[in-house]
């Protein structure tokens, strides 16, 4: 069938306009209680196992070659778990190399005792540290390393932290207002939010939580603290729900995901600690070597996608006919930008929804 040119559409109005708009919000917010539904559904028709390391297979085989460069150099290769937790990308790393050594680190010290039974069977080939992770360096030293083949960072909090709901990490849960990884430290959620001005509060709320209703949110916490009403991980949830207008809170999962995220980098000081943690890493591998990092959010992923930018690029002044072994950038990205999981893995595994996977070689001392 020919069209006639000529014949002009009727105009497009702008109330049209507005109508096509809330259509297009309203498909896609039904699109996502379908995806959660289906998740739902697949989580609880699966015998849910207690933890599923995210990207497993991924990571394994980012890791390999240097692994495997070390073998080939009659040495026993050495990589650095740098978040343990329940230790299942250690555990699948010490089973598939039998003359690999892991040396786990983790600020949380239940954590290591779980994981320090589960992995029993590999005693003599894994050792478990409990530390912050940017003392890589010193954690090295004690165990009389100077370099690894491989580093391994899997960010956040770990399934047993949010399902045990004591920790305080959990909106959905009621709890007291921890939210420490390591539970020996001394700032907890409580303290935050009892004793941060209006402005600190607000600042926090803002900056780690990426949250538009900070303010709001800050001052209600002042009102709700002064008459005694915030004791635990459910008031605040309700207090942020409360602080967020309805037509913003139809969108986007749980009003309170952010804060919570918030307090969480707070209480644990998770970017400054990353900021350090990175490059000591870095510094740390054989050339050769390998790190591989997943982040779960924003913040943290651009931390390291900074870091690695850095490393990568010459530093060569500008205007030099032939680049000077010196200004040589010593790193190389395995990969351009980050990779993320498969729909199918996000389908049985929630938790890889926000994964950004990143990774990084030595090339040169
Ligand atoms: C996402 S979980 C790791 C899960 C692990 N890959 C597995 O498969 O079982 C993150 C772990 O890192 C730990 N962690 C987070 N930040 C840390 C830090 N700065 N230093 C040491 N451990 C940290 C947490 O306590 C948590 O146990």
């Amino acid at each position: 069938m020919l069209l006639n040119p000529q014949i002009r559409r009727p105009a497009v109005t702008r109330a049209d306009r507005e109508k096509i708009k809330v259509k297009a919000m309203e498909r896609k917010h039904q699109e996502y209680k379908v995806k959660k539904k289906r998740q739902e559904e697949l989580r609880k028709g699966k015998k849910m196992q207690l933890h599923q390391p995210v990207l497993l297979e991924r990571c394994i085989a980012l890791l390999t070659p240097s692994i495997e460069k070390s073998l080939a150099k009659k040495n026993q290769p050495v990589v650095i778990d740098a978040t343990l937790g329940l230790g299942g990308h250690t555990h699948e790393l010490l089973s598939r190399f039998p003359q690999l050594k892991v040396i786990g680190i983790d600020r949380d010290k239940s954590a290591i005792e779980k994981t320090e039974a589960r992995l029993k069977e590999f005693s003599g080939r894994f050792t478990i540290v409990h530390a912050v992770y940017d003392q890589i360096p010193e954690v090295l030293n004690s165990l009389g390393f100077s370099h690894v083949d491989g580093i391994l960072f899997d960010l956040g909090v770990s399934s047993m932290q949010l399902d045990f709901a004591d920790r305080g990490f959990s909106y959905s849960q009621q709890a007291p207002l921890d939210m420490r990884m390591d539970q020996s430290s001394s700032l907890t959620a409580d303290l935050v939010l009892n004793t941060y001005s209006h402005s600190d509060l607000a600042r926090i709320i803002r900056t780690y939580g990426e949250e538009r209703f900070a303010n709001a949110i800050a001052a209600n916490i002042v009102k709700a603290r002064s008459e005694n009403r915030l004791k635990t991980t459910t008031d605040l949830a309700e207090l942020v729900k409360a602080s967020i207008p309805a037509p913003a809170r139809r969108f986007g999962g749980n009003p309170a995901k952010r804060t919570f995220q918030a307090l969480r980098i707070e209480v644990n000081n998770e970017l400054k600690v990353l900021e350090r943690a990175i490059p000591a890493g870095l510094d740390a591998l054989v050339v050769g070597g390998r790190m591989v990092v997943m982040s779960y959010q924003s913040l943290e992923d651009k931390i390291v996608k900074k870091i690695f930018q850095d490393r990568t690029e010459s530093k060569s002044p500008k205007g030099l006919p032939v680049e000077l072994k010196e200004y040589a950038p010593r790193f190389t990205l395995v990969f351009r930008g980050s990779e993320t999981a498969s729909e199918s893995e996000i389908a049985e595994n929630p938790r890889a929804q926000s994964v950004r996977l990143r990774a990084i070689e030595r090339s040169a001392a």
